[in-house]
């Protein structure tokens, strides 16, 4: 909490590792940068620097956290139990856009995982953050950081924009690569599951595992608290429809997946990859829906994309940003 009376201190951007460290060990909110989408981290094993994510953010308490480790060794202080399954996944994917649910020990503070008997962990892909968790003797805690129910940031500018007064530090890392959060992987009875669809495939995941079952969505499911309906969300008025369908007026903004409309002005539309590459469609997905909100039009409209690769996680945030 950085407010002054008069006067709104704006958090710092830099490439500071000592700063971060120093921050983060004082039980101090940084932002990080992964090749998803920024992280606003904190001390794990802290349950008070854990307290203040769900504030700064304005997160329910119901919401467990991803804790971010550096290496796969770091498992077994944090789980108490890794599935064969888990550990084939972990090899395979890690560092990446990959968060497995393991079973918990007693070290990490029941706040983090909202009083679930397991633990969200991930091994995120950037080097400087990488570099940063090395540094540190205590894993990160990290949610995107966005405010709750908004798009998720994937520069270090767009978390300054939105969280920068009660931010002291945001470790800038560029834009992210991936550009939607990790895909989560859980075990009940033994069975890869997928309780959020993200920044790793279906298909990348069955080629080492096997077929997987997918978690129905929904806004009442306590095993999957965060995957409220109502989430990603512009703050326009948003309709996920197919192009044909979309009214075309030059008052709208459009997000398209492989061409623009003649229709329409071209200011107002992005396209997410012209070339039809669903991993680019990804990368751009939330600067581009941040960007058409912050434009002079009136409502949002967007056209689902292939439904392969990582077409499946961007359809998914769609059609949550579209059930207002
Ligand atoms: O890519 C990512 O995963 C990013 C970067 C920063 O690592 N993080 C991220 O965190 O997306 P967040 O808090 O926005 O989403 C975490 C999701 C939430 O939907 C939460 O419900 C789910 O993970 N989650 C965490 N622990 C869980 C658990 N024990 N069981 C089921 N879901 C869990
Ligand atoms: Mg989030």
């Amino acid at each position: 909490g950085r407010k002054l009376a008069s006067q709104t201190v704006v958090a710092r951007i830099g490439t500071s590792l000592r700063e971060a460290k120093a921050f983060l060990e004082n039980g101090e909110l940084v932002g990080i940068p992964t090749e998803t989408v920024y992280g606003l981290a904190a001390n794990a094993l802290d349950p008070k620097a854990v307290l203040s994510i769900f504030e700064t953010k304005n997160r329910p308490s119901f919401d467990p956290l991803i804790v971010h480790i550096d290496s796969v060794a770091k498992v077994p202080v944090l789980a108490a139990q890794v599935p064969p399954l888990a550990l084939q996944l972990a090899e395979a994917f890690w560092p990446g856009p990959l968060t497995l649910l393991l079973p918990k020990r007693a070290i990490i503070p029941d706040l983090v995982t909202a009083g679930l008997d397991t633990v969200a962990l991930r091994v995120p892909a950037h080097p400087l953050t990488l570099e940063l968790l090395r540094s540190l003797a205590f894993p990160l805690a990290a949610p995107s950081a966005n405010p709750f129910g908004y798009i998720s940031p994937t520069t270090a500018r767009h978390v300054a924009e939105q969280l920068g007064a009660q931010v002291p530090y945001i470790l800038d890392g560029g834009e992210c690569g991936v550009g939607i959060e990790s895909t989560i992987v859980g075990f009940p009875e033994g069975q890869p599951t997928i309780y959020r669809l993200g920044g790793l495939s279906v298909e990348a995941i069955e080629r080492v595992v096997g077929p997987v079952q997918l978690m129905p969505h929904s806004s009442s499911n306590p095993q999957a608290p965060g995957m409220l309906k109502s989430h990603y969300a512009p703050r326009k008025p948003f309709f996920l429809v197919a192009k044909e369908t979309m009214e075309k007026v030059p008052e709208d903004g459009y997000l398209l997946f492989d061409t623009y409309l003649d229709e329409v002005p071209a200011k107002y539309q992005r396209v997410l990859a012209p070339g039809g590459n669903p991993s680019e469609a990804a990368h751009h997905l939330f600067a581009y829906l941040r960007e058409l909100d912050a434009l002079p039009v009136s409502r949002i409209w967007a056209e689902p994309v292939p439904d392969a690769g990582l077409g499946r996680a961007i359809n998914d945030r769609l059609r949550r940003a579209a059930a207002r």
